[in-house]
């Protein structure tokens, strides 16, 4: 049996061949468990699916930005997508080449931009005009051409949560098409760039492709016009944003996303660039945490987790639904005997906010103090959004590899919550 990828044996989740309690026993909880099979597997599945036109797969280093995360995915050959001067060093950290590193935002400081142009990065994913003229004017001061592609806003749907929509007109990315063909054809005479590529990227946790090929066709039509325009363009990027499971099967394979978009690219005599981060790492990751008490109050059960919101934001930042389940369990996740066994509870977190809830009224079997639970597809946006609010230090993160795991975060110290800041000195 498996829950989102992990295997469950004789009642007992396992992380690859390691049952997840041993990892809580050794390290406490809450826990990040990263599986690296199944990272590798992801990241080789969208690589593989993208096999008819030369395609570069850009890692999105803010979906779980950790060094061996990224380092396990540079040695499969992964590019990367990052979004700011700190996302660059890690990724350079990580041994990323700079000629696979591509660049976005909306709001690249200098001293971002240039540390990536001293990095000599793949291109700038350039996201409005007065960024343009910044790229190029520090370009030309350090006597350097920036290759940059376009990112345009191509004003799509992708029926995704409003959160984390980013292609529709009304949002902040990209540049709407109109003024995007006003710089391409002012491109060619500015010294300081190359315009080499055009980016969209229309959103996260997608699950159909009728918006990547609307936004593909809008973008190699406008590829085409910086081409007529006299740049030498030859990427086209999609962005990422492909969708996982969460709590029902609605993922599509990768090849799906190949099938609509391959074709397309490989008739117009594009490279093809895409920036995963959920795809690849969502599912391969739990999120493990202990039981700290159950409340029963009137007609409620609150089963009181020591992992909160600032663990993991995604359900009370998006109302987003993750799998919740004990990790030593008799009955089967979402079985008749579990829905036999099983009465309502809300799972929440210790934070000192109503949002800190993972679960409202979620049919869940009987639990006590001290049982293990694991949050699953908490890969993705987990430990990336995590923050020391209500002065809890972040979790620790492990990565599991067949029979062994690392740790590849410590957990924080108290000390570390107050590391950098100063007492003022006495005012009597
Ligand atoms: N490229 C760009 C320019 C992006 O802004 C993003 C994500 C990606 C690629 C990667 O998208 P992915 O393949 O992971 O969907 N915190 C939210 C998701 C925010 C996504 C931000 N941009 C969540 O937890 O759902």
């Amino acid at each position: 049996m498996e829950y989102f990828h992990h295997e469950v044996r004789d009642g007992v989740l396992h992380c690859e061949n390691v049952p997840v309690e041993n990892i809580a026993r050794k390290l406490g909880t809450p826990t990040y468990v990263y599986s690296r099979r199944i990272l590798e597997r992801h990241f080789a599945l969208l690589r593989d699916a993208f096999d008819q036109v030369e395609t570069l797969v850009c890692y999105s280093v803010k979906s779980l930005p950790n060094l061996a995360v990224c380092q396990v995915l540079r040695e499969m050959g992964a590019g990367f997508d990052v979004v700011s001067g700190g996302e660059l060093f890690r990724a350079l950290q990580a041994g990323a080449h700079p000629r696979k590193i591509v660049f976005a935002g909306v709001g690249k400081s200098a001293e971002d931009i240039e540390y990536a142009l001293d990095s000599r990065i793949l291109m700038f994913n350039v996201e409005s005009e007065p960024e343009l003229r910044k790229i190029d004017l520090l370009a030309r001061m350090k006597g350097v051409r920036a290759d940059v592609a376009l990112r345009i806003n191509p004003d799509v749907d992708p029926h995704t949560h409003r959160h984390i929509t980013t292609g529709k007109k009304e949002t902040k990315f990209g540049i709407d098409l109109l003024a995007a063909e006003r710089l391409a054809r002012e491109t060619p005479s500015l010294a300081g760039v190359r315009l080499i590529g055009v980016h969209a990227h229309i959103g996260s946790q997608i699950t159909e492709t009728a918006p990547y090929t609307e936004a593909l066709e809008k973008t190699l039509e406008f590829a085409g016009r910086c081409r007529d325009a006299g740049n030498p363009v030859e990427w086209v990027n999609i962005g990422g944003g492909f969708g996982i499971d969460y709590v029902k099967d609605e993922a599509l394979p990768a090849s799906s996303y190949a099938e609509v978009l391959q074709p397309l690219i490989s008739r117009a005599g594009y490279r093809l660039a895409i920036e995963p981060g959920r795809f690849i790492v969502g599912n391969a990751g739990i999120l493990l945490t202990s039981v700290l008490y159950v409340k029963e109050t009137g007609d409620r059960r609150f089963v009181i987790l020591d992992a909160g919101m600032n663990d993991l934001l995604r359900p009370a930042l998006y109302g987003a639904r993750h799998a919740i389940w004990p990790a030593r369990c008799d009955v089967e996740m979402g079985s008749a005997e579990a829905e036999a066994v099983c009465t309502p509870a809300d799972i929440v977190g210790p934070v000192c906010e109503t949002a800190d809830c993972f679960a409202r009224d979620l049919p869940f079997p009987p639990v006590r103090e001290g049982d293990l639970l694991a949050i699953f597809s908490a890969g993705a946006y987990g430990m990336a959004m995590a923050s020391n609010y209500n002065g809890r230090p972040r979790p620790a993160e492990v990565l599991v590899s067949g029979d062994y795991f690392d740790v590849i975060r410590m957990r924080e110290t108290w000390d570390d919550l107050i590391r950098g800041e100063r007492k003022v000195a006495r005012w009597d």
